[in-house]
């Protein structure tokens, strides 16, 4: 029988170590999805610790989309998963649509700064 080489072992185990990482680096981050919030959302939505004023009135704040039972994380995605009607395209990952999803689900219940 022949021995089975180092190195078989050695890639075997990077590949594991790797998978984990992969695994690792999909898990929903509410931290990506303020930061994704406050850096695109808040260019038209009032996003909390966001200093500007909201750009477009028609757009909801955060913290009201936060606080509707309406918004289910299933009709987020959905919503997120398509351009919104009244704006050009934004094309956010579906790992980012979960971080986004996951950062309103901190934010609900957070009194709105301003209009609501
Ligand atoms: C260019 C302006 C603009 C940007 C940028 C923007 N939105 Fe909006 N958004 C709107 C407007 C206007 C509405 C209300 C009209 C509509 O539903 O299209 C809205 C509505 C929404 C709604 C409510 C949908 C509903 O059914 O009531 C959600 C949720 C939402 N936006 C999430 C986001 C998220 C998350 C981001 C950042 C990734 C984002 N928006 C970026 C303008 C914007």
């Amino acid at each position: 029988m022949l021995p089975i080489p180092a190195q078989v072992f050695v890639a075997g185990f990077a590949f594991t170590v790797l998978t984990a990482f992969a695994a690792l680096a999909q898990t929903v981050n509410p931290a990506d999805g303020r930061r994704l919030a406050l850096s695109v959302c808040a260019n038209c939505h009032v996003v909390p610790e966001s200093r500007r004023e909201s750009a477009m009135d028609a757009a909801p704040t955060f913290a009201a989309i936060a606080n509707d039972p309406a918004m289910t994380d299933e009709r987020l995605r959905h919503f997120l998963n398509q351009p919104h009607s009244q704006m050009p395209p934004i094309v956010i990952a579906r790992e980012e649509i979960e971080d986004v999803i996951a950062y309103l689900r901190t934010i609900r219940r957070t009194p709105a700064k301003g209009r609501n």
